[in-house]
């Protein structure tokens, strides 16, 4: 494309994707397809490669992300970001409401009331209808610029959408992190902490809440990242010396008609009483929004009421915020529950008088461990107080002792696993119990086999977790192995039981003919999984992804794993002590052993596939060529012949004149050595060999 028809469409394509994107994202329409719209936008990233120079400061494209920011630049504020008066009383709203009336000398005050929402200040500077920067609150004074992070924002405006706008201005507002985004990303975690729970290693402690989420978002290093979590943000507020407004609701107006995101929640009221009713009628209401509110924000209409009533050294006097008191709510603790999970750890949950909280209906608390119960000091069929913060999981604050019975048993903490009855152990130092008993006890034998197919290890699939738990409840499955021995006939027709987690319900169930070969299909394709992805699915403690990886370069089979000592394994690079003792404490148990050999009889690929294959590796030894003589540490002799092979090299049973090399391992043959010497063939250890093919 010759370049000024380039600048033109780019101009053209900038703007259609920005009027699309602002009716999208802002009024929920759209007048082209989602297809139509990535099309637009994979056309604009092509001319603005080729036509850098062209690329427009509102292009979309920078919606997207990718820069990175190491630090972000502290900027000052043109006016001080305050903050607001709180208040979460009535009464006190009353006593603003005199204070505003006593400064104005007037008896009727307009007020805008508009929700408080929950997540970060904004400050955004625009120039000739241009976002230049945008910038956290900080200390008030001074922020930070995260104008980039900003960009990703998709209902903020780069340009004005409209034609009448002040030269310059600023807009104030709150970033936020909308609730099934922070959901999204708090059932990533504890999708992740299952598998990590699996393999015994730590967890990660779940999002506290959306607010906190979304500071932590728009300071994030990489804005792609940002992108990806689809922040929002509602602007509230417009300052300029280029243009006179009368009300705070006329700035409000002018701002939705520049194509800002103001939530159209707010309501002008004449009087204190229709400001309660604005309170009471969210109050409830309130849950149903997409985002976060904590309270209510009241504000002075008139701009020049506004001027009269002033600042304090913190905060307006013609605003304040009404705050909803934190959710909680008093129910009756009807029972335990002690949960099992997959790697034998117990969580009790206290199961509750249903109670109304926060728009639902609570049946349930977490209680984390026995240290917790100690904390509440609860007994049994206490009140207590329910809260619900920004977690999912409503947590028991306290106990209203004045309303216990007299001579209530305190609750004792169970000392057997109520799954297998196993005696409970807690490791020192440690405030969760476990149950020791990891061979039979179900939930950790259904933890265990889910790890062995999920995607990463064996992704064996049609077998979900339901039917994987009816299978063991019949006996038919106890650990991995029996996969293997499962027939269609056992499973065409079967009728199964299984926990409806959500409500602890046994439910049933049975398999279809069309399931039941497509699990057997899956099972056996599984057998053709790499022995790497094998020795994860085993769940051996400590033995991730990567570790297995390095394992299986190294050992290159099972059988030589097996037999690996400590020093053998802690040469490995990246196999520290405490891998070294799990594989050694695993290969130690009888279970395991049979597991593996069960395994390995029924076709499971228990050989690393990496030296047999000629593309996967490159080709270092090409031209070289080998004689083998003597034992060696990490190798079979033909396991060695075949390294080689897949490498490129050449391996010949005798030495001549064209050897290259003579690898030379334990109680080589002296002959072999005598010959070498004399034809001057190199003579190569196995440690030097595996550092040449950087195996080392
Ligand atoms: S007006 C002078 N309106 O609440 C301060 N603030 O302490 C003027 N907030 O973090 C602020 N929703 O970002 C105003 N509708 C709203 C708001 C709101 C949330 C936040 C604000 C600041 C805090 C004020």
């Amino acid at each position: 494309m010759k370049a000024d028809k380039a600048e033109k469409r780019i101009a053209e394509l900038t703007r259609l994707i920005n009027y699309h994107n602002h009716l999208y994202y802002q009024q929920d329409k759209s007048e082209i397809t989602d297809f139509e719209f990535d099309q637009l936008l994979k056309e604009l990233e092509t001319l603005e490669k080729n036509f850098p120079n062209f690329a427009l400061p509102e292009s979309p494209t920078q919606r997207v992300g990718g820069a990175i920011t190491k630090k972000f630049e502290s900027v000052q504020h043109k006016y001080p970001m305050l903050s607001l008066g709180n208040t979460y009383s009535k009464e006190e709203l009353l006593e603003f409401h005199e204070r505003v009336k006593k400064g104005l000398e007037q008896d009727q005050v307009e007020y805008i009331c508009e929700l408080k929402f929950d997540g970060l200040a904004i400050s955004l500077l625009y120039e000739d209808g241009l976002l230049i920067r945008a910038a956290t609150r900080g200390d008030g004074v001074q922020g930070d610029d995260i104008t980039i992070n900003a960009k990703t924002i998709r209902s903020l405006p780069l340009r004005v959408q409209s034609e009448d706008f002040p030269a310059y201005f600023e807009v104030r507002g709150e970033v936020f992190m909308p609730i099934k985004v922070f959901n999204r990303l708090n059932s990533a975690i504890i999708e992740e902490n299952l598998q990590l729970e699996a393999l015994g290693k730590k967890t990660k402690p779940t999002l506290a809440n959306p607010r906190n989420t979304a500071s932590g978002t728009m300071k994030m290093q990489n804005s792609a990242v940002v992108a990806s979590r689809e922040m929002d943000c509602f602007l509230y507020a417009i300052t300029t010396s280029d243009m006179k407004f009368k009300s705070h609701e006329e700035g409000l107006t002018k701002m939705m008609e520049m194509g800002f995101n103001v939530s159209n929640t707010f309501r002008k009221c004449n009087s204190i009483e229709s400001v309660f009713s604005f309170i009471d009628e969210w109050e409830a209401k309130r849950h149903d929004l997409p985002l976060e509110t904590d309270g209510i924000v009241i504000k002075v209409n008139g701009l020049e009421n506004q001027e009269i009533l002033g600042f304090t050294a913190k905060s307006p006097r013609w605003a304040i915020a009404y705050k909803y008191k934190s959710e909680s709510a008093e129910s009756r603790l009807n029972s335990i529950t002690y949960q099992v999970g997959r790697t034998g750890a117990i969580t009790p949950v206290a199961n509750l008088a249903p109670v109304q909280l926060a728009g639902t209906t609570v049946k349930r608390a977490s209680l984390h461990n026995s240290n917790e119960i100690k904390r509440l000091d609860l007994h049994e069929g206490d009140i207590v107080w329910v809260e619900k913060g920004g977690e999912i999981i409503p947590k028991i604050i306290s106990v209203n002792t004045s309303k216990r019975v007299p001579n209530a048993t305190p609750v004792k903490y169970i000392e057997d696993c109520p799954e297998c009855g196993a005696h409970l152990v807690r490791k020192e130092g440690e405030a969760v119990h476990y149950c020791p008993n990891e061979r039979t006890c179900p939930p950790q034998v259904l933890g265990r086999i889910e790890h062995f197919i999920s995607r990463n290890a064996m992704d064996i699939e049609h077998l979900g977790p339901k039917t994987i738990e009816g299978l063991i409840k019949k006996g038919l499955v106890k650990n991995p192995a029996d996969l293997y021995g499962l027939s269609f006939d056992q499973l065409n027709g079967l009728q199964f039981e299984f926990t409806e987690e959500q409500i602890g319900e046994l439910k049933k169930r049975s398999i279809q003919e069309k399931s039941a070969k497509n699990i057997i299909a899956s099972i056996e394709k599984s057998k053709n999984v790499p022995f790497r992805r094998v020795l994860f699915a085993l769940g051996i403690r400590y033995v991730g992804k990567t570790v297995a990886e390095k394992l299986v370069e190294h050992f290159f089979n099972l059988e030589n794993l097996k037999k690996a000592n400590f020093e053998a394994l802690v040469e490995v690079p990246e196999i520290g002590d405490r891998i070294a003792e799990s594989l050694i404490n695993y290969f130690k148990n009888d279970h395991n052993l049979e597991l593996v050999q069960r395994l390995s009889d029924f076709g499971v690929c228990l050989k690393g596939e990496e030296f047999d294959t000629n593309e996967t590796r490159e080709q270092i030894l090409t031209g070289l060529s080998f004689v083998i003589s003597g034992v060696f540490e990490h190798y079979e002799r033909d396991e060695l012949k075949s390294l080689i092979k897949s490498i490129g090299g050449k391996t010949v049973s005798s030495i001549s004149k064209s050897t290259n090399y003579l690898l030379a391992g334990d109680k080589v043959g002296p002959s072999k050595l005598e010959k070498a010497a004399k034809m001057e063939v190199k003579l190569l250890s196995e440690k030097e060999f595996r550092e040449m093919i950087s195996a080392e």
